[in-house]
This record gives structure tokens, sequence and C-alpha cells, in this order.
């Protein structure tokens, strides 16, 4: 069956949103103010989810032709948005989900933009099927393949086109102009610190922000050479490092033993001394360790913080926590345990992923 639906809002996934007969339907690459004819692909007991098979009246505003991939390969969900208008949304989504779930009170401010738009990623994953490489479609294993992404590092984009063994998956991280596509490493560089960086270890996606967003953690974190400072899921080292050179004593705990390696070189390289690390899944350890943080740094993956770790945290009763999140959801969650404790001083935004609905948060907790 088809329906006319008005576009009225978007929902976090950066899907517009409209509705039949009083029931909610998501329906991507859609904007605010469209006019759509649409299939509904999906009818759950509460929405539906819905494909665009005709527009019927579009929102002058919309960005057209840019990618011959978009939407398919998936990558991007929001690349049809203005950016000013991709920061918007993310703003409200911020200020939506912790409203909703934490506080209506909370100090949010404005979310800090990327300078680039496009080009920004230093990593990329690609697939491979019968000699074509590319991404895989949003909802299956189809390969879609591409020359290009307008997201990746133009070296990235460069370096794709010299690939002649298209047998296995293929990971590539980029610095300046080299490109790494094996077991060695390359070097970044944010602020005054060099990092090594293995294929295998973390490391935030786009340079200009991961700055932007370091910086700001400095500033909450605001400590002293009195300071000790707990770094939980510290990567290679980076954000510790990063606050090391105002810290009595920062341990940095990451699961990768990898990235500990590297994080071990990179407090070398940069020459620190009040820095140690800890290869070790955090939950299984943070009991266990002797060292009294009075500041606690956490940049979890996308599922959060766990109930242990939390209530650790908790007991440690540090001055402060500075709480780096790349899923809000997982934030308010978490933000909700800590939020009787601790007070939610700030959170600002960060748009590390331009044209896609992903946003990360770093928040400011100082205690009760
Ligand atoms: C979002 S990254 C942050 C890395 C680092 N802070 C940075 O800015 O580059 C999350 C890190 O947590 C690590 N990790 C995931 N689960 C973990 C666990 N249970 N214990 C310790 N580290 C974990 C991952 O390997 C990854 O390096």
């Amino acid at each position: 069956m088809e329906f006319e639906v008005k576009i009225t809002g978007y929902d976090h996934q950066g899907r517009g949103l409209g509705r039949i007969n009083n029931k909610i339907i998501f329906i991507p690459n859609t904007m605010i103010n469209e006019v759509v004819k649409v299939r509904i692909t999906k009818d759950k007991k509460n929405y539906y989810e819905g494909k665009v098979l005709e527009f019927i009246e579009k929102n002058i505003n919309r960005k057209e032709n840019i990618c011959k991939y978009y939407p398919a390969c998936g990558g991007c969900n929001i690349l049809h948005l203005p950016y000013q208008e991709q920061l918007e949304y993310k703003q409200d989504k911020v200020i939506n989900i912790l409203n909703k779930y934490v506080d209506t009170n909370l100090n949010i401010k404005s979310i800090i933009p990327s300078d680039k738009q496009f080009n920004y990623r230093n990593k990329v994953t690609l697939q491979t099927d019968n000699n074509n490489i590319g991404y895989y479609n949003k909802n299956s294993n189809n390969l879609i393949q591409i020359d290009k992404c307008l997201l990746l590092d133009e070296n990235l984009n460069e370096y794709i086109k010299t690939i002649e063994n298209k047998n296995n998956k293929i990971v590539l991280r980029c610095n300046n102009n080299k490109v790494l596509d094996n077991d060695s490493y390359i070097i970044k560089e944010i602020g005054n610190y060099k990092y090594k960086v293995s294929l295998d270890s973390f490391f935030q996606i786009n340079d200009n922000v991961t700055f932007k967003m370091y910086e700001k953690i400095k500033e909450y974190v605001n400590s002293t050479k009195e300071d000790n400072i707990l770094d939980l899921y510290c990567g290679t080292g980076t954000i510790g490092i990063y606050v090391s050179e105002s810290a009595n004593e920062v341990l940095g705990i990451e699961i990768n033993k990898k990235a500990i390696k590297d994080a071990n070189e990179n407090k070398k390289i940069n020459n620190i001394t009040n820095i140690t690390f800890i290869s070790d899944d955090v939950s299984h350890v943070i009991n266990k360790i002797d060292f009294k943080p009075s500041i606690v740094i956490v940049d979890p993956p996308r599922a959060g913080l766990d109930e242990k770790t939390i209530k650790c945290i908790i007991k440690m009763k540090p001055k402060r926590i500075v709480y780096t999140s790349c899923d809000p959801m997982t934030l308010a969650r978490d933000l909700n345990y800590f939020k009787y404790y601790y007070n939610i001083d700030e959170i600002t935004p960060f748009d590390m992923f331009p044209n896609t609905y992903h946003v990360e948060c770093v928040t400011l907790l100082n205690i009760k």
C-alpha cells in the first residue's frame, strides 16, 4: 500500500518521521517539511518503517547528487541535509535524549562543528567480493562497489585506486600522505603530542575534531600537579598523555594489548614519566588497582559503562569525572547513576562524524 506522508521531524538515526493514521513512520533520506509518497517496508506494533517512492514536495534546501552511492552504501545517513541543519539535528538529538532521560535543566553547550565536512576520516574498513571493493549495503551483505568515498581522507581514496588484491577485508589508516595497510604503525599528531598507532588500535577518526575534543577534555579535567588521574578505556594512551603535564600521576587502563603496547611507546616518544598503563578489562581490574584518583576520565565504547565500573568510580570519590561518550543514550543511562553523587555541570557535543547521525559528547561532573 502507498501513503502520502509529511515529514515533521527526525529520529535518532537521522530518519525523517511522520504519521500514518496517528501511527509513527520512519523514512530514511527525507527532510523536514517534505511530502513523500511511501511504501511501508515494516509494520510493527507501535511504528512503521517506510521507503520513499516519490517526492511530492521537496525541501528547497535539500542537497542532491553529492554522492552516487548515497543512501545505499549506509555510510552516511544525513548527507542530504545542509551542514548547519546537520548540526542543529545533532544538537537537538543530544538535548532531547538528555532532557527526556536525565534532567530538563542540563547545561548543554552548542555543538562544536568539524572544520571538514568531507575527507575527514583517517580510517576505513573495506569489504571485497569477486574482485570488487566497497562497502556492504546498509541492510544486507551485498557489496556496493566504490571508486572513492567522500568521507575519506584523499590519501585513502588515492590508495584505494591502487589496490590489486581484492580478496579479503581491507583496513586502511592514514597520516599525512602515509597509508597504513599492514601490521606496522603510523605517527599521528594531536596538539603538542605525537602518537604511534597500529592498525588494530583505536584512534579517533577525525583529527581536527579530536584536537578540539581533547582540548575540551583538558579544560574540564582542570588538573594541577597534585592530581592523580585515572584514564579508563585509554586506547593508545592519548588522553592520559594529553593531560599528564598537569598531573602528579596518570594511570591508563585499556583491554587491547596492542593499544597498550602503542601507549607505552607513546609515553617514550613524548618523554612522559608520570604515566603507567595496564592492559585489562576495566570492569575486572578497577576494584583491584592500588591508585586513588582525584580525577577520573572515561571514554568507553558505544555500550557505555557497566554498573560495576560505575559503582567502583563512585566509591573512589574522585572530585571530578570527565565522561566522553559516542552514544547519548548510554550516556543518559550512566548519568542517571552518577547524578545522585555528582553535579552534571556541563556537556559539550562534538561533530566527529559529519553526514552521519553520530554525535560525541564530553560531560563534566563535579562531586556534590
Ligand atoms: C572510544 S575508545 C577510546 C580510546 C581513547 N580514549 C582515545 O581517545 O583514543 C574506547 C576504548 O575502550 C577499549 N575497551 C573496550 N572495552 C573495554 C574494556 N572492557 N576494558 C578496557 N578497555 C576497553 C577499546 O579497545 C577502545 O580502545
